[in-house]
């Protein structure tokens, strides 16, 4: 199968030297790539900024900013089987950006911030269509939510305040939530186990 797997943050520019981010450093996402290729799928990788080597044999395409992963997305999603998307992408960007830096002088107190594109809810299939849930707090039922509204396959909820889970880490405790409602809790495992189970899941799905 054809895999697109996003990973890491976003950025978004207020000027030249100035961003709005997140704390992603893309091991989630470079884990389900590296999975996916160890299972003999083809698998393109877009990345934000992060400074992780990319997976032997897998094609890496980086972005910046939510509205270039988008395009990247669209890009190569029509020879796609399955889009898993563990990228933390930012919801909101500056309404403008300047390509110098600004001088503290010209900022206003306030920042004007207008929606990104959801690019689960953006992109037309693949088959296969995996979202991640980041939630501060038990999972399941934001998980839930996001994979009725996204129309998704499975849904891989974490904690992010949970020691050992979500962002950074080389751990995650996961819970999985498919459209029928079933709930699955795994324990914590390396992001490498995690992913397995998710190219698993993937190839039962085929
Ligand atoms: O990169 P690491 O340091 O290893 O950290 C891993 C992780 C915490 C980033 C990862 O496990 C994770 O939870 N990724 C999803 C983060 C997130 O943005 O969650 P969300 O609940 O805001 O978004 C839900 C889903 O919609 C996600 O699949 C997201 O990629 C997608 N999304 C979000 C916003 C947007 N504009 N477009 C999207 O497609």
């Amino acid at each position: 199968m054809r895999f697109v797997v996003t990973a890491g943050p976003t950025r978004e520019y207020i000027d030249a030297v100035r961003f709005l981010s997140n704390p992603s450093t893309g091991r989630m996402g470079f884990a389900v790539a590296r999975a996916a290729r160890a299972a003999g799928h083809d698998v393109t990788l877009i990345a934000g900024p992060v400074s992780l080597k990319t997976p032997p044999g897998v094609t890496r395409i980086d972005v910046v900013s939510a509205r270039d992963m988008l395009n990247a997305v669209r890009t190569v999603i029509a020879r796609a089987d399955v889009l898993v998307m563990t990228a933390a992408v930012a919801d909101w960007r500056p309404a403008c950006c300047a390509t110098r830096k600004l001088k503290k002088s010209e900022m206003s107190d306030t920042l004007h911030l207008v929606r990104n594109p959801d690019i689960l809810k953006s992109v037309r299939g693949p088959r296969v269509r995996v979202g991640f849930a980041a939630e501060t707090g038990a999972p399941a039922a934001e998980a839930a939510r996001k994979c009725r509204e996204k129309g998704l396959d499975l849904v891989v909820g974490n904690d992010v305040t949970e020691p050992g889970s979500g962002f950074g880490t080389d751990t995650n405790r996961v819970t999985f939530v498919t459209p029928d409602g079933k709930v699955q809790r795994l324990p914590l495992m390396s992001k490498l186990a995690v992913a397995r189970r998710i190219v698993s899941f993937v190839a039962r799905r085929r």
